[in-house]
This record gives C-alpha cells, sequence and structure tokens, in this order.
C-alpha cells in the first residue's frame, strides 16, 4: 500500500468549517489570536508526521452584498480573522518539518509584492512554503480591494493566469542560477548580467522586475488549488501540484480525479504530476458505539445558522437577512445550491423540508468518518484505491482533533502501510515528488532563462501560457 499524504486543514480564525465547535470546552479555537495555539498544534501536527499544515484564507464577508453580518460575527464566522502568512512565519521557526500552506487570492496582494512574500517566507522556511491559488468568491471581498462587484467566474480564473505569469517570471526568470555570488575576495555580492527585469505588460499588472529576493528553495512556492468547476479542473490541470477536493463518495472522487489527470496530460503535464487531497473529518472511538456516541456529543454543539451563513444558502438574497430555521424550503429563494434543496427534498418525501434542515444537511458536507481506527482506515483505503493520494484533515477542535489522529489512528495507519513512519528530508516540494524545483514540463519553466536570450530572439508570448 502506497502511504497517504496527511495536512491538517485549519483557518486563522475562530470558526473555519465546523461553525459552533467553538464553544466546545475542549476547544481552542477562540484562542486562535494566541500565538501558542498554533505553536501547540503545528509541534503536535510534527509529531503526528503530518506532511502540512494547510490555512485556508478569506478576505472578505460571506454573505450577499449589503446583507447583515450579524451572524458572522456571533458566530465567530471567519470574523474576526487574522493574515495567516504572518502566522507560517511563526510557524517556520518553531518547526522543523511540517509544510507550511496558505491560501492567497489573486484580489489581494500585487503580483509583485506576494511574489516578494513568498520568496521570503520560503527563505524563512527553508523550502517548506505551499500556496494554495484562490480566485475569491465573495462580493465584500471585492469591494474591499476597490472592486464594484466580484469579477465574473471565468473571468477570475483569466485573471489568475495573469498573476501567475507574473510570479512565474519572478520567481523562475528573473534569476539565473549561480547569479548569487557572495565573493568576499572580489568584492562581488551579485552578478547583474544574470538578474533580468521580466518587463511584463498585460491586460492588468505591468511589472518591470527584477525579482527583490534571490531564489528561494524551491523558487515556485509548492502550489495548491480547490475549486472543481470545468474552469477550475481546468486551470488545476496546468498549475496545480496539488489539488483540494470535496466529492461526497470514492466513485464521485475516482471521476474527478481521472477527468482532471486528462487535462493534466493534455495540457503536457503528466496525470501523476498532481496529488488530490480529500477533505475529511473524523470521529473515533475504541468502539463503533463509542465513536457515535462521541458524534452525538459534537454534533450538539453544532450551529445551523453558521453554516447556513457560510454557504449563502440560509440567508435571503432579497432581504440580505436570515431565513427563521422553519422557513419550509419551497419559499427560499437562491442562485447557487439548488442541488443541495433538492435532495433534501427527495430524503423527506413525508413532509416540506425546512430551511433548519438544510443546515443539518451542510453541516455533513464533508465525508464525515466515524467509528473504529481500524473502521476509518478501511474506508480511507477504499478513497485510495479511488485515487486520492492525501487527506485535508478537518478539525472539530483544536488541538484535540489531530491529538486523536496521532494516538489513535496514525499507529493503526502505518501498520497498514497507509502512513510513513519518518519524514523525508529535504523541501516540501522534494518530499512529494522527489525535486526541489518544478519540472520543466510544468508551465512555471517555460520563463527559466527566457530573459537571458538575446534581445533579437522572440521572447515567448503572452499568450502562450494561457
Ligand atoms: C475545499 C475547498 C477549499 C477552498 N478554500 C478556499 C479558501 O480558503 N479561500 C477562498 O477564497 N476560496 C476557497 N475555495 C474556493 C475556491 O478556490 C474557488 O474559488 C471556488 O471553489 C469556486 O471555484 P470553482 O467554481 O472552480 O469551484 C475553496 C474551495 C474548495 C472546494
Amino acid at each position: 500500500m502506497a502511504e497517504l499524504h496527511f495536512n491538517a486543514f485549519v483557518m486563522n480564525t475562530v470558526s473555519h468549517i465546523q461553525h459552533g465547535l467553538w464553544r466546545h470546552p475542549e476547544a481552542k479555537q477562540a484562542d486562535f489570536d494566541d500565538i501558542d495555539t498554533w505553536i501547540e498544534l503545528a509541534r503536535t501536527l510534527e509529531e503526528g508526521l503530518f506532511d502540512a499544515i494547510f490555512f485556508a484564507d478569506v478576505v472578505g464577508l460571506y454573505g450577499p452584498l449589503g446583507g447583515s453580518y450579524e451572524v458572522n460575527a456571533r458566530e465567530g464566522l471567519q470574523i474576526p480573522n487574522h493574515d495567516p502568512s504572518a502566522l507560517i512565519s511563526a510557524l517556520a521557526v518553531s518547526t522543523e518539518h511540517l509544510g507550511l500552506a496558505f491560501t492567497s487570492s489573486v484580489l489581494q496582494a500585487h503580483p509583485f509584492e506576494f511574489a516578494r512574500r513568498v520568496s521570503t517566507l520560503d527563505h524563512v522556511a527553508r523550502g517548506r512554503v505551499a500556496w494554495n491559488i484562490v480566485t475569491s468568491t465573495q462580493e465584500n471581498a471585492a469591494r474591499n480591494f476597490g472592486h464594484e462587484r466580484l469579477t465574473e467566474h471565468d473571468e477570475r480564473y483569466a485573471w489568475a493566469e495573469e498573476y501567475l505569469e507574473v510570479v512565474y517570471k519572478l520567481w523562475e526568470g528573473s534569476w539565473e542560477d549561480g547569479a548569487l555570488l557572495k565573493d568576499r575576495a572580489r568584492g562581488v555580492f551579485s552578478d547583474a548580467s544574470r538578474i533580468h527585469k521580466i518587463n511584463h505588460v498585460g491586460p492588468r499588472y505591468r511589472v518591470e522586475g527584477p525579482h527583490l529576493p534571490a531564489p528561494s528553495p524551491q523558487r515556485t512556492p509548492f502550489l495548491f488549488q480547490a475549486g472543481s468547476s470545468p474552469a477550475g479542473r481546468a486551470f488545476a490541470a496546468r498549475h496545480a501540484e496539488a489539488q483540494f477536493i470535496t466529492p461526497p463518495s470514492p466513485e464521485a472522487a475516482a471521476g474527478l480525479i481521472r477527468e482532471t489527470r486528462d487535462l493534466a496530460r493534455a495540457a503536457g503535464r503528466r496525470g501523476e504530476d498532481i496529488k488530490f487531497f480529500q477533505g475529511f473529518s473524523f470521529v473515533i472511538g475504541s468502539t463503533d458505539e463509542e465513536a457515535r456516541r462521541k458524534e452525538e456529543d459534537l454534533e450538539r454543539f453544532i450551529s445551523v445558522d453558521g453554516f447556513l451563513a457560510h454557504t449563502n444558502l440560509g440567508v435571503s438574497q432579497d432581504t440580505g437577512e436570515p431565513y427563521p430555521p422553519e422557513t419550509p424550503l419551497a419559499e427560499v429563494r437562491t442562485n447557487g445550491g439548488r442541488s443541495q434543496i433538492e435532495w433534501l427534498r427527495q430524503r423527506n418525501p413525508g413532509r416540506e423540508p425546512t430551511v433548519g434542515d438544510l443546515g443539518a444537511l451542510v453541516a455533513r458536507r464533508h465525508p464525515r468518518l466515524v467509528g473504529t481506527p481500524e473502521r476509518i482506515a478501511d474506508e480511507l483505503q477504499r478513497w485510495q484505491e479511488a485515487g486520492i493520494d492525501g487527506v485535508n484533515l478537518i478539525n472539530w477542535t483544536l488541538t484535540p482533533s489531530y491529538r486523536e489522529f496521532n494516538e489513535y489512528l496514525l499507529p493503526v495507519l502505518q501498520k497498514r502501510g497507509l502512513a510513513k513512519r519518518e519524514y523525508g528530508k529535504g523541501t516540501l516540494r522534494a518530499r512529494f515528488f522527489g525535486h526541489d524545483r518544478l519540472p520543466d514540463r510544468h508551465p512555471a519553466a517555460r520563463w527559466r532563462g527566457a530573459f537571458s536570450r538575446p534581445a533579437a530572439a522572440p521572447a515567448p508570448a503572452l499568450a502562450e501560457t494561457v
């Protein structure tokens, strides 16, 4: 059996996914603003040989434009939230092996500034940084950065293509290997002839360069992506080294993985150039019965309001106010999520389901594995046979969810050869793929050497990268 990879899926906020759980007596989510919470978690994850801590992030509120954010504030629903990149700088010096993945939207940072920050972090972390590329889905986020409205869905991915072109040019093309000399005897720190301006001119960005940091151990950070619409999948196939997926069953996962790998091959990459991480939460017990009792206990804390506000389904798109939970679903008008409503209708043929029922359903949006460690290991094996390479472990509580993984599940997984027994050496990319830098077939690689060609030689056309 091949080993699975494990990431801890977290956010620098109170309530990330499992809304309401911050009230649990053992939960430390409410102290997310205390650095000790994260240092303790990061060290726990290293004890459990986790590959990476993966920070989600958003730069705005969930909900319709102009709507109330009373529920968001009450539930701690991703507000307050803090910048994950500042946090991973602290975690880089508190850990030795753990990969440090953070989300950043093309909306929130200019690519020149972002590329510089990431190179700096990858130096600090000695090559353990990963970037989850997102394009933002919130109207409020768009307004926070001066836009009238959220850019249209597929156009956001076109925006991301140009953003990547800029950062790839800076990370891969601006500095040649060997440009950094540190030659004390000759008094030459670096060789200007091997450091290049990139002179990027595109629809959204004009960036002269050169990149200010010298290349970091990975140059381009390890690249994650989440989002599985046709445009999202095509984008992942071109760029991602790992995709975060959330299909409801192994069969659905198999289809999604096969399609994305086919797309990657069509884009000149190999199918195995992308690792697929499935999101799961676990409830582990010494017997299945005990696990079910624990699940019931955890469910008592679940906030239906929180789940509904997170998905926009429980908020009226007309008034911006939450629907009362007893509202029949027939009265709910929404632009998205109709399939979830239909699914619930079919499950409750005897009566008209309500908004409250929907909340309970949404709370199970990510597959949940409940039972003894052996049962959970069986399930993971089934998912692995369907093609997943790793798990993004969604927590109920910081830090107990991860401690339980280490104590009960990890030994069983190790015994079956499903989890590693020690960390590999080197950068995060080397541990996933065996090399520090992106392979030549990745689109970032086309910028290597592109700016050192004589002026007469044609530079790669902008459009070729799209
Ligand atoms: C599992 C998962 C995790 C995501 N995490 C984030 C996140 O942390 N921040 C964010 O702005 N968007 C996040 N997204 C949104 C995606 O990046 C993407 O914008 C969204 O899914 C819409 O793209 P799609 O239509 O291609 O699926 C996430 C999506 C998924 C499925």
